[in-house]
């Protein structure tokens, strides 16, 4: 069943129908201010820090029928009659969920309107935060479809959370203690409700405004629903009365409810206002910030300028082929998620709840999230990359995870384990391939002269010791090599990129071996490229080494094994009863290039294909383990087919993209792509569930009865990596150092493609044609009308490039 449909003209997907599997989400504002909203009015919101500035109460685990965070309600009646005989309609259908004529929830860029109608209402309601700014706007236009006068009031509600989130779910005696929310009246007759945490009435307080005065409010949730909380979001007992209560409230669970006297409204008539949900510093700074977004023409300068925004990020690569999904993904929705991760890392949606104040940014996924942007917000990504190098450790390696606001690093789930080391093999290997795809990209190569502290600190807090992007970049790569077991592999440390898989002290990655294969290629071709011989040398020797390890120690017969264990077992072999095949081993092996040259990159994907890959995506590895086992770690905490134990992770489909392209499998490349494309997935949504615009991080396998069910979407490495594989790999437009590398390797039935491509100041418009029917291969590559030996464009620095390809 659909619940709605792509609208790629507007940039939207819009929902039609409200009750969707679960709650489908947009983001929006940064991380500075913002959250989500979902696609029944709710609010996740928080300011800097979703663990410790928490504004709204978005509870997730309770059931979509609750109303959560925001929501408002429109009550109506003939002139003349009394509230007890009003009608009350909620425009977002939830929380009174009246039959409605007409659902409609646009998801936009960073923004969601909402057009429904009900009961003989139409609304119109557009949400975002401005760029840059500390507001939820809601702007609604309502529309009196009756044949009758209506007498109208509106009341916007928002439900707060105490500032720490966590303490707000596990202290219900002082958090109530400290809960207060009041009016404050402004000059102009207008006023606002503030609340906040008594700690932080002097720093953070919380605020409701609209653009016209309330005629009452009410900030207590017990007295709005009523009857000692017996009265529901659906009827709240309040809304029967002609006035709220007007009441401040001193302690309790805090709300914010305004009641906004509409008038009259004649047949055929609308009425439009505003309404803001923002945090100011102090209650004295409340009037002055409270005079924002007043009226219509300031709201649509804001909203323009957000669209400004996404019409500039999604022009820097614009793509049409025969695939309809894929052009909504790559030109849209896509984009928007990288966008999203590089903002978010893990920090808050539906799934990862944003509680713990340790957690924020993690080293692995924002390394790899940067790349999903660097051709779109370079300056931002680099800046992210700045804050990873600067908790990089003297030795090389890296912290697990950061707080942005206070810089403080931690070793993350590693230290669960006393007896294990500390740190993750794969972590600061990333940071290489994302700094180095960034001098790519923009030839900002003095970026590497650039110097960041190591994160050690002396006594006074000050770094022990500083290094240059470039000494950062070489760390990353010493320590790996320093760290190696019996076979000459990579020691695994706590774990590598599958964080589950945890084995005692001595284990081996077979992944970080290839991880640490494809950053020594790029340092390689960075030092031929500055012509740094020494450099070069040092690094190809380093990796014809492990490529010599990895193919003789790993290779099983038919495919690679993924680690050897502390007693130099392996796991991830056909001897193996269950984890006999992982993928990460087997397209890993492309990915580093070790085996390349060999028949055994092939072989790996043929076993890739035959054990791993399913219509609905590729599984992590085959068969699921049946059972807890604490020495292999959490992976055997989920029954098999689920997440990492067998389930099909999304994050590493597409390197099997990328590893099929290699190969040339154009065909094959695709249909993996399609096969996890949720925009692709929109007839069969009761089945996947999660929203069809953007990755899910995993979907049940074959081994799990619920075979096909998505869930974790948005804040996933698959976003950045299928922006990658299909735009690099798939199209293969590839910024090198010397120059746009143009490798495509698509399904042969394409005949043609257009991409348009901003990069270093130019814009390439290029043109393929691929009469022949191959997936790869480029015969013939015209630049301005000249033909070029290779398939290497040049660089310009401006002006508007024809490229015509002939496959
Ligand atoms: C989650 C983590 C990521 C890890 C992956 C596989 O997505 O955020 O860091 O690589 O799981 O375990």
């Amino acid at each position: 069943m659909q619940y709605g449909y792509f609208d790629d003209e507007n940039r939207e997907y819009i929902i039609t129908n409200p009750r969707t599997p679960v709650k489908w989400v947009n983001y929006i504002g940064t991380l500075d201010f913002g959250g989500f909203l979902d696609h029944t009015g709710g609010l996740q919101l928080c300011k800097g820090d979703p663990a410790l500035n928490r504004i709204t109460k978005y509870i997730p685990q309770l059931p979509s029928s609750d109303f959560k965070g925001e929501t408002a309600y429109l009550r109506y009646r003939k002139p003349g009659d009394t509230a007890k005989e009003a009608n009350l309609i909620s425009p977002y259908w939830l929380p009174t969920f009246n039959d409605y004529d007409l659902f409609q929830c646009h998801v936009g860029l960073y923004y969601n309107r909402w057009k429904t109608e009900i009961s003989g209402f139409s609304f119109d309601i557009l949400a975002f935060i401005p760029q840059g700014g500390t507001e939820v706007i809601r702007q609604y236009k309502i529309t009196n479809n009756t044949s009758e006068v209506q007498q109208l009031e509106f009341f916007p509600v928002v439900e707060y959370s105490h500032f720490d989130a966590l303490k707000q779910l596990t202290n219900a005696d002082w958090v109530p203690q400290t809960m207060q929310s009041h009016k404050i009246d402004f000059e102009d007759g207008r006023g606002a409700i503030a609340s906040y945490a008594f700690m932080k009435r002097d720093e953070a307080v919380n605020v409701l405004y609209a653009n016209r005065p309330a005629i009452a409010w009410e900030t207590d949730r017990k007295r709005f629903l009523g009857d000692n909380e017996y009265g529901t979001w659906r009827e709240p007992l309040a809304l029967k009365e002609e006035r709220l209560s007007c009441k401040n409230a001193v302690r309790g669970d805090t709300i914010a409810a305004l009641q906004l006297d509409l008038g009259l409204l004649q047949p055929g008539d609308s009425v439009s206002f505003i309404t803001l949900l923002t945090q100011g510093e102090s209650l004295e700074s409340i009037p002055r910030i409270c005079k924002k977004y007043m009226s219509e023409a300031d709201v649509s300068a804001a909203f323009s300028e957000l669209s400004a925004f996404w019409d500039r990020y999604l022009s820097v690569f614009k793509v049409e082929t025969p695939s309809e999904a894929f052009n909504s993904m790559i030109n849209v929705h896509n984009p928007r998620q990288c966008y999203t991760t590089k903002m978010w890392s893990r920090y808050m949606s539906l799934y990862q709840l944003g509680y713990g104040s340790d957690r924020g940014i993690g080293f692995r996924d924002s390394s790899q999230d940067t790349m999903g942007v660097i051709a779109q917000i370079p300056h931002e990504a680099r800046e992210l990359m700045e804050k990873l190098l600067s908790v990089q450790s003297q030795d090389g390696s890296a912290y697990h995870q950061f707080n942005p606001l206070s810089m403080e690093a931690g070793r993350g789930d590693s230290l669960e384990y006393e007896d294990r080391p500390h740190y993750y093999s794969d972590d600061q290997l990333w940071i290489v391939l994302a700094v180095i795809a960034y001098l790519k990209e923009t030839g900002d190569y003095a970026f590497l002269d650039k110097t960041i502290p190591f994160y050690e600190k002396d006594r006074e807090g000050q770094p022990i010791e500083n290094g240059t992007v470039y000494e950062h970049l070489q760390r990353a790569v010493n320590f790996t090599k320093q760290n190696t077991g019996k076979h000459g592999l990579p020691l695994l440390g706590f774990a590598d990129w599958n964080d589950t898989v945890n084995l005692p002290t001595g284990a081996e990655s077979v992944f970080t071996a290839n991880l640490y294969g494809w950053a020594l290629k790029e340092l390689s071709a960075l030092a031929d490229f500055r012509g740094e011989k020494k450099h070069k040398e040092k690094y190809d020797s380093w990796y014809d080494e492990m490529k010599k390890t990895v193919l003789e120690k790993a290779w099983d017969g038919e495919w690679f094994v993924r680690y050897f264990d502390e007693k130099g077992e392996a796991i991830g072999s056909n001897k193996n009863e269950y984890g006999k095949l992982w993928l990460n081993a087997q397209s890993w092996a492309l990915l580093s290039g070790f085996a390349s040259d060999s028949d055994k990159g092939r072989r790996a994907m043929e076993a890739v294909q035959t054990h791993l890959a399913t219509e609905k995506g590729i599984k992590l590895s085959w068969p699921g383990y049946n059972g807890y086992d604490r020495e292999k770690g959490g992976v055997t905490s989920y029954p098999p087919g689920a997440k990492e134990n067998g389930g099909i992770f999304l994050h590493p489909n597409p390197w099997a993209i990328m590893a099929e392209t290699m190969l040339g499998n154009g065909d094959r490349a695709f249909s993996y792509y399609n096969n996890i494309n949720p925009a692709a997935k929109n007839d069969i949504m009761d089945e996947y569930e999660c929203e069809p615009y953007c990755y899910a991080q995993n979907i049940l396998s074959d081994e799990h009865p619920q075979f096909g069910l998505g869930r974790n979407s948005w804040l996933s490495g698959t976003a950045s990596w299928m922006y990658q594989s299909s735009t690099q790999y798939i199209l293969g437009l590839r910024p090198e150092h010397e120059g746009l590398l143009f490798d495509p390797c698509i399904p042969h039935d394409w005949k043609e493609f257009k991409i348009e491509r901003k990069c270093r100041g130019a814009i390439y418009d290029i043109r393929v044609e691929n009469l022949l029917g191959k997936s790869k291969g480029v015969r013939s590559i015209l630049v301005d009308g000249k033909a070029i030996t290779g398939n290497l464009i040049p660089y310009f620095t401006e002006g508007r490039h024809t490229v015509e390809v002939i496959m």
